[in-house]
């Protein structure tokens, strides 16, 4: 029973929340989805069958299954228009913030999905939204390449489709790599849910406003974006490129991530939740090792990482405060390999979280649940006179 919370009667203010989907518990580092451990969803099933078992609550069937491909598979086409929307931003812009402003747009192309009143609509949206964002996700990349955009490939699978969508040029086809293949849907089902973290009660708040789905999954994604969220990921990387170009003095790093008078922290380290290993980083660390040697690909950044885990391991300061490596300190080195460019990896981590932002999102409003309302403890000054402003 460990991890089951008293909800005090006033719950449906504070913030906190009554939630079917995901537990996790901080101190053991047990994560689960709807009663199954990630480490077994992650070694046996496949991203799409993941994503069935979050949003609708049970392991699909085998027909089941290909049914909601065939049904997310009537709306992988983004209606045309979006491209305007997508020349408007420089080939600079970050990719979060693209996928943000596609993701909103996308309910003034599908105005229906904003008031979701029943079942099928609910189910539509849900597929409308698996379809689309993995297609506008996979634009932000072309868009800063130059690239033109792909169309999604309703003969080929969804994780196959994201590596087709991003990287399949005019000039060479895209052959899929099984390695890759089955990386990436490890990873994405690692990022699948993490109950009510920074994004995912985003997502909740805003749709407890009964804002449509689109609105609030691009909510989520400028949640997530946050360095200190979703952006470690991509921070991760920037870190370790930073110590290897350094030299790889991984101690130096490890003092400023000490020293109270300097901003920074090791990136990938620590957790609000977990006060032990994160579980999907120990998945992660070993699928890191079994890609590289497989592709036969020689990172120097994997050795940094590793150091410099180890060495946060031993370190008393780290020790103290319960900081392990998390979700994002490996995730890079993978993505990395891939062939993923650095400032698309928390794209990435919102490919494999849209599920979950989706389970909890259509949760919510089938509970019915009120419009979010947190209260506070105010500090401020008690009541004061007015002052003319010839007189302050
Ligand atoms: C994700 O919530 C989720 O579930 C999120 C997530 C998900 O799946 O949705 O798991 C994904 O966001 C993972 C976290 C990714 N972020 C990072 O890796 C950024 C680096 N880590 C942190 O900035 C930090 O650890 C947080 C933001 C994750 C947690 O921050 P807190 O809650 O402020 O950390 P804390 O209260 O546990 O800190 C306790 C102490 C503090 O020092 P003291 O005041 O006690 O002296 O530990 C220190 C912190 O300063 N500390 C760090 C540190 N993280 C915490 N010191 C150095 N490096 C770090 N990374």
């Amino acid at each position: 029973l460990s991890g089951i919370i008293t909800l005090d009667p006033g719950y449906k203010n504070s913030g906190s929340c009554k939630s079917d989907i995901t537990f996790l518990d901080g101190e053991l580092g047990i994560l689960r989805y709807r009663g199954y451990s990630i480490e077994d969803l992650a070694e046996k099933a496949d991203f799409l069958e993941v994503s069935y078992l979050l949003i609708f609550g049970e392991l699909p069937t085998t027909k089941q299954l290909a049914q909601f491909e065939t049904d997310i598979r009537k709306y992988t086409l983004v209606n045309e228009e979006m491209k305007n929307i997508i020349d408007g931003f420089p080939k600079t812009a970050h990719p979060m913030g693209v996928l943000a402003a596609l993701t909103s747009a996308l309910t003034a192309f599908n105005p229906k999905s904003v008031n979701v009143e029943n079942e099928k609509e609910m189910y539509e949206a849900v597929c409308k939204t698996m379809g689309k964002f993995l297609v506008i996700a996979t634009w932000t990349y072309r868009k800063s390449m130059g690239y033109p955009l792909n169309y999604y490939d309703n003969t080929k699978g969804y994780v196959e489709n994201f590596m087709r969508l991003m990287f399949e040029l005019p000039t060479e086809p895209y052959t899929a790599n099984p390695v890759v293949i089955d990386a990436l849907d490890k990873l994405f089902i690692l990022h699948g849910d993490h109950e009510q973290n920074c994004s995912t009660s985003t997502v909740r708040m805003v749709g407890s406003s009964h804002a449509g789905l689109f609105a609030s999954i691009s909510a989520g994604v400028s949640a997530l974006w946050g360095p200190l969220h979703g952006g470690a990921n991509q921070a991760v990387l920037e870190m370790l490129e930073e110590i290897h170009r350094n030299g790889g003095d991984a101690d130096k790093y490890m003092a400023k991530a000490k020293d109270k008078n300097d901003p920074f922290r090791l990136m990938g380290f620590g957790h609000r939740v977990y006060k032990n290993f994160d579980p999907r980083a120990k998945i992660i660390k070993k699928a890191a090792n079994e890609v590289l040697a497989t592709l036969g690909v020689e990172d120097p950044i994997l050795a940094i990482a590793k150091k410099l885990e180890e060495a946060a391991l031993e370190d008393e300061y780290f020790k103290s405060r319960n900081l392990y490596p998390n979700v994002d300190f490996y995730s890079g080195i993978i993505y990395r390999a891939l062939g993923i460019p650095t400032d698309m990896f928390t794209v990435m981590f919102a490919i494999g979280r849209l599920p979950g932002w989706i389970a909890q999102w259509k949760e919510m409003r089938e509970n019915k649940e009120p419009i979010g309302r947190p209260r506070q403890v105010y500090t401020g000054h008690p009541l004061r006179d007015f002052v003319p402003t010839d007189k302050r």
